[in-house]
């Protein structure tokens, strides 16, 4: 009778997919809480790369029941073309392994026309949302006016609201933003089409939920996105629309905090950020760029590349703060190695004043004043990728986990030392 719950801790992009993936061996369902295809993460099966936005990556796992929860927004033809690629390769992606929840809302081509002019309206202030429709869709949730999965039980019915919206939409489109309608009867048939396809998949999600956990059986709460994106708790307006905390997986999933048994946070072992909006140990200079070359650090949904910088333990502290962690897992420690020397924020400092607390409630001028205090590190040389456990990492790689444990006060339990399922240390 658990639940795990595994969130990122910085934004976004820390590699939770592969944390998730390892854990999965212990679960029975993975559900995943927040968000949409704005997410990505690339999956490697029967020797193919796959990019998963929506469908989670326990569906590899035989046996595994995967849950699209409450708390996610979905795009239907996003999540047919998953299907269809994962089912190609042998994938069993039947009703009885993929459940949609009901109450999942429903992402229109409408709503991705709106995201990309509003943010275009924007101008300078622009967040760089990955134009899937995110924010509009959520909105139209919290106004009561959007349409839930569920609704594609009864296809005729659910393409006639279709209709609606996007007139609704259009409305908006052309008079506020002088954008291009988009046919009503068009999508009204193209969705009529998912709703038949996807309607044997929906299901009572938090009763789903309920049932494993009252069972004994170990749900896995698979959450998107990191806490400095949440609308919340992140760096508002610089956020994505849903809640990528612990607590998200609750609201998004439906059941209680009485059956957590371990909340893991995922952090990369430097920081990355796309989009825009604040970074305090931002690197704009070589060592930014080589972290970018060699870490691969380009999006997984918009091929944007991403903002590099130091590993910065303010945050990590909040993250512990925010969603209670039990611990770390750190990602991509290997892209560190053959960097002379490390640094690390430890605190921030503003007009000689220090703080240890990351200043998210204050707004983004706020958190623009304060400079990051670091601690300096030696780098290591040695290829890592070898290493399966502490033992075999070099001094200089043990004293900089060893230095996380310290600031942020929870153990590191996985170490990421290279891009295969084996090259960690657990
Ligand atoms: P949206 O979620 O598309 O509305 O985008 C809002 C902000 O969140 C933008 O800065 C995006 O770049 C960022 N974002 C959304 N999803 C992800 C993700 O999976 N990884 C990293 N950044 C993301």
């Amino acid at each position: 009778m658990s639940a795990i719950i595994v969130v990122g801790t910085q934004w976004g992009d820390e590699g939770k997919g592969r944390v998730v993936d390892g854990l999965a061996r212990q679960a029975h369902l993975v559900a995943r809480f927040n968000g949409g295809d704005n997410a990505g993460h690339t999956v490697v099966a029967e020797g193919r790369t796959l990019k998963l936005h929506l469908v989670p990556s326990g569906i590899l796992h035989p046996g595994l029941v995967c849950l699209i929860g409450a708390g996610v927004v979905v795009n239907p033809q996003r999540l047919v073309t998953e299907m269809d690629e994962l089912a190609a390769l042998g994938v069993d992606v039947g009703p009885s392994r993929l459940k949609l929840s009901a109450a999942a809302h429903v992402i229109l081509p409408t709503h991705r026309a709106l995201d990309g002019a509003r943010d275009v309206a924007r101008g300078e202030a622009f967040i760089g949302t990955t134009r899937r429709g995110i924010g509009p869709v959520y909105a139209d949730k919290a106004a009561r006016v959007s349409l839930r999965a569920g609704d594609m039980a009864r296809p005729e019915q659910f393409a006639e609201r279709v209709a609606e919206n996007v007139q609704a939409h259009n409305h908006s489109l052309q008079e506020r933003y002088g954008a291009e309608p988009l046919s009503p009867e068009q999508v009204a048939a193209e969705y009529c089409a998912y709703a038949r396809r996807l309607a044997p998949h929906l299901a009572d999600g938090s009763a789903l939920v309920g049932e494993a956990l009252i069972s004994g059986e170990t749900v896995l709460c698979e959450g998107a996105q990191g806490l400095l994106l949440d609308l919340d708790h992140g760096t508002y307006p610089y956020v994505t629309s849903s809640s990528t905390v612990a607590g998200g997986a609750l609201t998004g999933l439906g059941f209680g905090p009485r059956h957590v048994s371990r909340v893991v946070g995922v952090a990369k072992a430097y920081t990355t950020r796309v989009g825009a909006g604040p970074f305090p140990t931002e690197l704009l200079d070589e060592v930014g760029d080589r972290i970018r070359e060699v870490g691969d650090e380009y999006g997984t949904t918009t091929g944007r590349p991403r903002r590099c910088g130091w590993l910065d333990l303010v945050i990590l502290r909040y993250a512990v703060q925010v969603n209670g962690l039990d611990e770390l897992a750190l990602t991509k420690l290997d892209v560190l190695s053959g960097l002379e020397r490390l640094k690390v924020a430890v605190a921030y400092e503003r007009d000689g004043e220090r703080t240890g607390a990351f200043p998210a409630e204050f707004g983004v001028e706020s958190l623009a004043q304060w400079k990051p205090v670091y601690e300096e590190l030696p780098g290591w040389e040695e290829d890592i990728s070898e290493a399966r456990s502490r033992r075999d990492l070099p001094p200089a790689a043990r004293a900089y986990v060893a230095l996380i444990e310290e600031w942020v006060g929870v153990p590191v339990t996985f170490i990421g030392v290279g891009p295969e399922r084996e090259q960690a240390i657990v």
